[in-house]
C-alpha cells in the first residue's frame, strides 16, 4: 500500500522545513520529485540528498507568487521528469521572511499582499498549471499545506497570513468538487505549529499542543505519502486537521 512508483510529484518551497520532509517521503516511496524553492542551493541541495539515498529529484526554481514563472518552471519539470501527478503546494510564508506579527489594527494595506500572494495565489497558479492534465490522464493528487490560522481566530498578529490560508482553504474545496469525478482528489493538511519556528509566542504556544509537542516534518509527509496515494481515491475535498489536537472537529 502507499506505493508511488511512477508517480511524478512537484513539491513547492521544499528547500527545507515540511517541504523538504514531504519530498525526502515522496521520492522514498517511489515517486520521481521536483524540488522547488526561490532558493536554488537550497532545491539543490534537497534533491541531492534525495538522490543519495537512492531517490529521484530535480531541484527547479521558481516564484509560486509570479504566474508565467510557475508556467515554465513546471515545463521544465514535466519535460525532465514526465506529467506532474502528485502537486504540494507547500511553499508558503507570511509574506515577508522572517515573519513579522503584527495587530490588524496597527497593519497597513502594504502589509496584506504578501501574505495573499504566496499563500493563497501561489496555490492558484500551481494548481492552474496542472490541473487540465490530470483531469486529461484521469489522476492527479493536489494537497495544499494549510494552518490552523486559516482555520480559526489567533491573537498574534497574523490575520492577513490567515486570510491567504483560509482562501486556499476554500479554494481547495471547490478544486476537489469540480474534479471529483475525473480522478483528481484535492485535499488541505492544516498544519499546526511546527518544531522549526522559535519564538517566545510559540514558545508558550508549543507547551499548549495536547499531545505535548509541536509538529515534524514527518508528522505532515506520512500523510502526503497517504493523500498522494492510489489508495486515498475517496478522500476529496477535505481539510485535514494535523496538529497534535489543538483544532477539534
Ligand atoms: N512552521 C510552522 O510552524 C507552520 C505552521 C503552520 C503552517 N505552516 C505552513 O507550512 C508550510 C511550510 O512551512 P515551513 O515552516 O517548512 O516553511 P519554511 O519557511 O521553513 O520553508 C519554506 C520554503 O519555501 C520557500 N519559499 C518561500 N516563498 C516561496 C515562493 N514564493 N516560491 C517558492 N518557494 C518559496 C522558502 O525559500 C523556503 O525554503 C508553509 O506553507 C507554512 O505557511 C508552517
Amino acid at each position: 500500500m502507499f506505493g508511488l512508483d511512477g508517480r511524478v510529484a512537484l513539491v513547492t518551497g521544499a528547500g527545507q522545513g515540511v517541504g523538504a520532509g514531504i519530498a525526502a517521503a515522496l521520492a522514498a516511496r517511489g515517486a520521481a520529485v521536483a524540488v522547488n524553492d526561490l532558493d536554488l542551493d537550497r532545491a539543490e541541495a534537497i534533491a541531492a540528498a534525495i538522490a543519495g539515498a537512492d531517490g529521484r529529484a530535480v531541484p527547479v526554481v521558481f516564484d509560486v507568487t509570479d504566474h508565467d514563472a510557475v508556467v515554465a518552471g513546471i515545463a521544465e519539470v514535466e519535460a525532465e521528469l514526465g506529467a506532474i501527478d502528485v502537486l504540494v503546494n507547500n511553499a508558503g510564508n507570511g509574506g515577508a521572511e522572517p515573519m513579522h506579527p503584527t495587530p490588524f489594527r496597527e497593519s497597513e494595506p502594504s502589509d496584506w499582499r504578501g501574505p495573499i500572494d504566496v499563500n493563497l495565489y501561489g496555490v492558484l497558479h500551481c494548481s492552474r498549471t496542472v490541473i487540465g492534465g490530470m483531469c486529461d490522464r484521469g489522476f492527479g493528487r493536489v494537497i495544499t499545506i494549510s494552518s490552523g490560522a486559516g482555520l480559526v481566530g489567533l491573537r498574534l498578529g497574523v490575520a492577513a497570513y490567515g486570510a491567504g490560508k483560509g482562501g486556499a482553504i476554500g479554494f481547495m474545496r471547490h478544486l476537489a468538487i469540480e474534479h471529483a469525478r475525473l480522478g483528481v482528489t484535492a485535499n488541505t493538511i492544516a498544519i499546526g505549529l511546527m518544531e522549526t519556528a522559535s519564538s517566545e509566542v510559540t514558545a508558550a504556544l508549543a507547551r499548549s499542543v495536547p499531545v505535548g509537542r509541536c509538529g515534524r516534518p514527518t508528522d505532515v509527509a506520512a500523510l502526503c505519502v497517504y493523500l498522494a496515494s492510489d489508495e486515498a481515491a475517496w478522500m476529496t475535498a477535505q481539510t485535514l486537521h494535523l496538529d497534535g489536537g489543538v483544532v477539534q472537529s
